[in-house]
């Protein structure tokens, strides 16, 4: 039975060969951050006002342009297409029905323009700058192109993380050890639902700039590794300032320093994030920095968040703290995984569900009425 977002991943290690799962569930090294980012909501507990009228209630909000019907938004994820063919258009059809945003990554398997195709919805676009500066130039006139309205630049996969939970599948990279190709014969759903339609998948962002041989699976993926810019600093920000007229926010911010920098380069505001405990292990969670990082940037600034969210009632932590909206990657994958769009759909209106009856027991009837008078600290 799937009462809530964890549910959802119990029944994916059930479909998901378990190197695709560990893919998705799997932090840095001793997955200290991992684990973390579950105990850090915690450290904070309501402190609820009784007999407010919340009886009537609105979780819509604006941000920037764009409204959204609930504060949530749907974390860039790269290579969707090993969990379920076409996974990418599934999670976007299901923020598009729900109201929310799609991030989609530069290293998704569908390309933006078939999103794009697909129908409008609030479509934004992700970036890793990869050190071909006119393709990095191509990637972002492609997604103005296709209606992405807002760029964010994730900044904190410029190394990327030991994730061990995830090589222990393999025998070199890329190639799946014998025990693990076992579990793949035990997971014949999964072969129908990803592998039969079209066989490995690709990065559909990336096609045209890949050569013929890097089109699938392995081939694309060393493409994209040995292209990733690792010498971006605060002037490649400026440079993409300039090669991009929307809102553009940096993604990957753990200080205060940098939430201000970001905002001095230009950028709109921050996604607070550690990457879902997929980098630096040992990293603080997002949480513990939220408020004080509100502080600094003041009211105006877009302060999103990520990294462990799985309850409505986290969500709402969140906003109290000065967060504007929450993103949210493993759970809706898992989602998509085992029942695809149906299921991210259902996904996403269960944390809503959480996050309205949250408020009412709250006393909010408005997201703006949220703040830290309503948490203590334990
Ligand atoms: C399988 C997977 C792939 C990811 N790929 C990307 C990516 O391509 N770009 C990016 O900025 N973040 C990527 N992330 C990080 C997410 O955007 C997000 O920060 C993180 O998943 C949030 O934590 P949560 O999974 O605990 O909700 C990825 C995360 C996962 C789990």
């Amino acid at each position: 039975m799937i009462l809530n977002l964890n549910d959802w991943r119990q029944q994916a290690k059930r479909v998901l060969p378990a190197f695709a799962f560990s893919y998705v569930d799997g932090g840095a090294e001793d997955e200290i951050t991992l684990r973390h980012n579950r105990e850090v909501f915690d450290r904070w507990q309501f402190v609820p006002p009784v007999l407010q009228d919340a009886s009537q209630r609105d979780l819509s909000l604006q941000l920037g342009s764009e409204k959204l019907s609930a504060p949530l938004l749907i974390a860039p994820t790269g290579y969707n297409g090993m969990l379920r063919y076409q996974a990418d258009l599934m999670l976007a059809r299901a923020a598009r029905k729900a109201g929310i945003t799609y991030i989609q990554s530069t290293v998704s398997t569908a390309a933006m323009e078939e999103i794009a195709a697909d129908g409008s919805g609030n479509h934004w676009f992700q970036l890793y700058v990869l050190k071909d500066r006119e393709v990095t130039s191509d990637l972002l006139k492609r997604a103005r192109k296709a209606g992405c309205s807002t760029l964010v630049v994730s900044v904190d996969a410029v190394h990327f993380g030991n994730r061990e939970r995830d090589k222990r599948h393999y025998r070199r990279p890329m190639k799946l050890s014998v025990p693990s190709l076992l579990n793949v014969a035990t997971k014949p759903g999964w072969v129908w639902r990803t592998l039969k339609p079209q066989g490995m998948p690709g990065f559909g962002n990336l096609q045209p700039y890949l050569p013929p041989q890097y089109q699938r699976g392995v081939g694309g993926a060393s493409y994209f590794a040995a292209q990733m810019d690792t010498r971006l600093d605060w002037q490649t920000i400026s440079w993409l300032r300039s090669q991009w007229q929307g809102p553009l926010l940096i993604k990957g911010i753990l200080t205060v320093a940098d939430a201000q920098q970001a905002m001095a380069s230009g950028a709109q505001g921050i996604v607070l994030s550690n990457h879902g405990g997929r980098q630096l292990d040992g990293s603080i969670s997002p949480l513990l920095m939220l408020a004080e990082i509100r502080a600094a940037l003041g009211a105006a600034a877009t302060i999103l968040i990520d990294s462990g969210f799985r309850r409505g009632s986290e969500v709402v932590k969140a906003l109290a703290l000065g967060a504007s909206a929450v993103l949210i990657g493993r759970p809706l994958l898992y989602a998509v995984a085992v029942s695809g769009e149906a299921g991210v759909e259902q996904a996403l209106s269960l944390l809503r569900a959480e996050i309205d009856r949250t408020m009412a027991q709250l006393g909010c009837t408005h997201l703006a009425q949220l703040g830290p008078h309503l948490l203590r600290q334990r």
